[in-house]
């Protein structure tokens, strides 16, 4: 059956994206270059063809056709894809991999109350003091790897808020080092055919054995969360409404395996793509002395003379728009895939049955139809007036429809913390004045970017 979605006359073939090479397809260019590969595919279509190794996959450059895929048309396109299955191995059926169906439906809804506005407040001050304690004693002059201590700083404070402050020791000292290896890996074993991915080779046993070894730290800190929920009344760690969850109509909750699962796609999930974030919004700050400027004015006038608090993070605007700006240029997601499980028309373009699409919140979020002079950082795209202009669907850092980012508010709530808590103690400068290059891996991360803290 054809499933027919915005049809004009009878249906074409997605145009090809030029340079595809025989056997690489366009491999190649996403490899050397794929931020401006991405970004140039608009100019051919709606729709285009792109050959990821020896299957072709479909981009969709177009809001309102993403909005199709992702939000009216879920049936036609489910999670899956080249990428997905891949991940699959490590996150297993972590709520970001698991397919489309009742568990997907039941796991998010047992998954939703951790994530609501409330429980999330409820840790805010527990991240704050995380931050403030973590950056108060960064010596001065001293250059950071921006990206990765902004990694390890959001890594702290999503351990905090979910399992509180005394974790066992291991957890703390390995996850940040496991963590990029496991997510390199993955990237490895996506693009390696897989034959060649299940050759034991030293690369592909190291991939195994960090698998295994962060199994085992998520299973510790799962008994370590359950026996403080047995001694102590109070556990106020978000974890706990997960394990405490049970679904309305079968009374069950989360299997231990279900459990790991989670943990695994939240800790991975959530680090990269914040940390990332943040990285980026230093690199912007330190480069418009005027934003930085605006942002210090504004946080001094909440908290010149003392800590941040929760009941402040609402109050900062200017901070809020500034870290949207960041993640409207940067993504950070850039190519993001679902599966057609039928044969489709979109946009007037036939896509078979079995296809991979891809939506880029990257792409859609430089179309200069939507954001005149998209390569601009302007953070006032966002103040009220201004951005009623924008159309819908065209900023989508946390996806939408039924697979939509369900970290979304706790993310906004980590953003705001850490970048507040820095501003008010750090001025960061870069220490190189070349632009810092990016890369495309798991998200769209600065290269080698080091920048040097000085007390305001
Ligand atoms: C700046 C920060 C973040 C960004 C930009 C981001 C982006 C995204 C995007 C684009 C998706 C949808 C992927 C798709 O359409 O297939 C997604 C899904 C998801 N994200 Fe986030 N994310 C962020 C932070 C977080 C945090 C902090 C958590 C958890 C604490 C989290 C957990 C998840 C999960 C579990 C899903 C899968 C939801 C589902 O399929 O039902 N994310 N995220």
């Amino acid at each position: 059956m054809d499933t027919t979605i915005d049809v004009a006359g009878a249906p074409r073939p997605a145009p090809v994206a030029p340079g595809r090479l025989p056997l690489l397809g366009h491999a190649v260019h996403l490899a050397r270059r794929p931020l401006p590969f991405m970004d140039g595919l608009r100019r051919y279509g709606k729709v285009v063809r792109i050959q990821l190794g020896p299957a072709p996959a479909y981009v969709v450059t177009d809001p309102e056709l993403t909005r199709a895929v992702l939000v009216t048309e879920p049936k036609s396109f489910v999670k899956g894809g080249q990428i997905i299955e891949a991940l699959r191995v490590f996150f297993g059926d972590g709520l970001a991999t698991v397919a489309e169906g009742d568990l997907h439906r039941r796991n998010r809804r047992l998954m939703q109350p951790m994530f609501n506005r409330v429980h999330v407040a409820a840790r805010a001050d527990a991240m704050i003091g995380l931050v403030a304690d973590r950056t108060r004693d960064w010596p001065e002059g001293a250059a950071r790897a921006v990206h990765d201590e902004m990694n390890d700083l959001t890594l702290g404070a999503f351990l905090v808020a979910l399992f509180g402050t005394d974790l066992p020791d291991a957890v703390g000292r390995e996850f940040p080092r496991l963590l990029p290896e496991i997510m390199r890996g993955t990237i490895r074993q996506t693009v390696l055919p897989g034959w060649l991915a299940r050759l034991p080779l030293p690369a592909q046993r190291r991939y195994q054995a960090n698998l295994a070894r962060l199994r085992e730290l998520v299973d510790e800190t799962i008994d370590h969360d359950l026996r403080r929920q047995r001694e102590q009344e109070d556990s106020s760690g978000l974890f706990r409404t997960l394990t405490t969850a049970r679904d309305a109509e079968t009374g069950e909750g989360l299997s231990r395996r279900q459990l790991q699962d989670e943990v695994i796609t939240l800790l991975t999930g959530s680090v990269e793509t914040t940390g990332t974030t943040l990285a980026w919004a230093l690199y912007e700050i330190a480069r418009n002395p005027e934003i930085e400027r605006r942002l210090h004015e504004e946080i001094d006038a909440v908290c010149a003379d003392r800590l941040l608090s929760a009941e402040d993070l609402p109050t900062l605007d200017y901070t809020r728009r500034l870290l949207q700006e960041t993640m409207r240029c940067y993504g950070p997601a850039w190519l993001v895939t679902r599966r057609t499980t039928d044969a489709v028309t979109l946009g007037g373009y036939h896509i078979p049955r079995d296809a991979d699409v891809v939506y880029s919140p990257y792409v859609l979020q430089h179309d200069p139809e939507a954001f005149p002079e998209p390569h601009r950082f302007d953070p006032d795209r966002w103040a009220p007036g201004r951005a009623d202009g924008i159309p819908r669907g065209s900023f989508l850092a946390f996806g939408a429809g039924n697979r939509q980012c369900i970290g979304e508010s706790f993310a906004w709530t980590e953003l705001v913390i850490i970048l507040a808590v820095i501003a008010s103690q750090w001025r960061m400068t870069t220490v190189s004045d070349r632009a810092a290059k990016p890369v495309a891996h798991v998200t769209v991360h600065p290269d080698k970017l080091y920048m040097t803290p000085r007390k305001r």
